[in-house]
């Protein structure tokens, strides 16, 4: 199949290099032109685990190009995914102003039936609007079909995500639209649900708000660990057994972040409303997930007393573990209230720090090249997100190195018993705290 895709970001790129990767032939249009030149010179814009490898062959094997025109795009292509941004506004919404400039692009150059494909995150009826605003802007009478096609790949794992898809949803109101979908995932061992548009655009936001919901879930459970005396680790393995409920995602921790999980709990919430249809226990989840964060802050307050001063290592500034993504990040912010409070704070990321120079984040902290630079001389360790090589870390040395060995297990990393004898002070999430 001959197809583009519009925007390359996380999920345009991937989805891109993937179904290059699967031999079709690919066209990528993004319209920053430094972006376009980087890619065709083989430099890849993101940290993702196996990316660039994918680019590379699929590049060598003529079945990727970059362009920054979308009318190439469009004429060369028999399928055109929109993967382009759809960021939150202040009040929750979803700015689809990219979107429509892209339906509006593709209008202007339409010639023949076109499939046209949204992959960004939208909410329900946007398929609705892009179709609606096509047939308004395209110079003659031209065939085409709306399609949503949600991507439901995590950064860190995109490529293996989008290689192996635990199901892959089309909503499509068109027969000859469908077809020609299934053909484009004719190669993937993965079942195809077939639904209306509305329902695939729904399906995207009710996945999210549900993976966020089961890990406030699980936040909250560790308060009441914590007011108890219970694990929440026991308490998740135990309810994750069951397997309606099953063990993934039940992870206690500072709380969700990322480019996803706070945008899509928003948006959903937001275009419920608009539909009077009022989502509210989405709200309930967006506030748990933020008390988690303040309450970890106040148990480091409530410890180390007078926060002005003290040197604080904190491991972790991405989002999540194998991505160099710090937006919304949990960890970002834990570093913004210890330097409001005064603290001196030295934090380390494996592959963070770039973005966070990048995006001008956590000013007024020294940004370690090591995890063992980081704990130099330090008064307490705050562990914010969960990198492999921190599981890894000679625990004695770290212990060794540190001013006064206190460690604040934000994800629940280290066991808290194997912390105490090695001679930690051990705070972790919903779970005792060791001395
Ligand atoms: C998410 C969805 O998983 C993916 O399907 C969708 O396409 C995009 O949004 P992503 O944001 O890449 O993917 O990361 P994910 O692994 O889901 O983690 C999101 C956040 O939840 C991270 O901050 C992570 O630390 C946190 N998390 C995850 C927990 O706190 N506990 C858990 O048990 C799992």
């Amino acid at each position: 199949m001959d197809i583009a895709i519009i925007g390359s970001g996380y999920v345009g790129l991937v989805t891109g290099a993937c179904l290059a990767d699967v031999r079709h032939n690919v066209i990528c249009v993004d319209n920053d032109q430094r972006k376009v030149e980087r890619l065709q010179k083989g430099v890849i814009p993101i940290y993702e685990p196996g990316l660039e490898e994918v680019v590379h062959r699929n590049v060598s094997a003529n079945r990727l190009r970059f362009t920054t025109s979308t009318a190439e795009g469009v004429a060369n292509s028999q399928i055109i995914f929109i993967a382009v941004p759809t960021p939150p506004q202040p009040d929750g919404s979803v700015d689809l102003t990219y979107i429509e400039k892209v339906a509006r692009e593709i209008a202007e150059v339409l010639k023949e039936y076109r499939v046209i494909v949204d992959k960004s995150t939208v909410p329900v009826k946007t398929g609705e609007k892009v179709a609606e605003t096509i047939r308004r802007y395209t110079k003659s009478a031209v065939e085409f079909d709306v399609v949503s096609n949600p991507e439901f790949l995590r950064e860190g794992c995109a490529v293996s995500d989008l290689m192996n898809p635990d199901r892959i949803v089309i909503g499509s109101n068109s027969d000859r639209a469908l077809a020609l979908m299934k053909k484009v995932y004719e190669p993937f061992i993965a079942p195809i649900m077939v639904t209306d548009v509305n329902s695939a655009e729904l399906i995207k936001h009710a996945a999210n708000s549900f993976l966020a919901l089961k890990i406030s879930y699980i936040n909250a459970i560790s308060a009441i660990c914590e007011a108890s005396g219970a694990d929440v680790e026991r308490v998740a393995d135990g309810i994750g057994a069951d397997k309606r409920i099953g063990r993934s995602f039940l992870n206690a921790g500072i709380g969700y972040g990322g480019s996803c999980f706070p945008k899509d709990v928003a948006a959903f919430i937001a275009i419920s409303e608009q539909l009077g249809a009022p989502f509210t226990l989405l709200r309930e989840v967006q506030r748990v997930n933020q008390t988690q964060l303040d309450r970890f802050i106040k148990k480091i307050k409530d410890t180390l007393w007078v926060l002005k001063d003290k040197r604080i290592a904190v491991w972790g500034l991405t989002f999540k573990p194998d991505t160099d993504d710090v937006r919304n990040s949990v960890a970002i912010d834990l570093v913004t209230q210890l330097l409001k409070e005064g603290a001196i704070v030295r934090a380390y990321d494996p592959k963070g720090v770039e973005k966070v120079e990048e995006l001008k984040l956590c000013h007024g902290a020294h940004l370690a090249k090591s995890a063992m630079e980081a704990v130099e001389n330090a008064e307490a360790l705050v562990l914010a997100t969960e990198w492999g090589e921190f599981e890894r870390v000679d625990l004695v040395q770290v212990r060794d190195r540190m001013h006064t060995p206190l460690i604040f297990d934000g994800r629940n990393l280290f066991d808290p018993k194997t912390m105490k004898e090695l001679g930690f002070t051990y705070f972790g999430i919903g779970r005792a705290d060791l001395h």
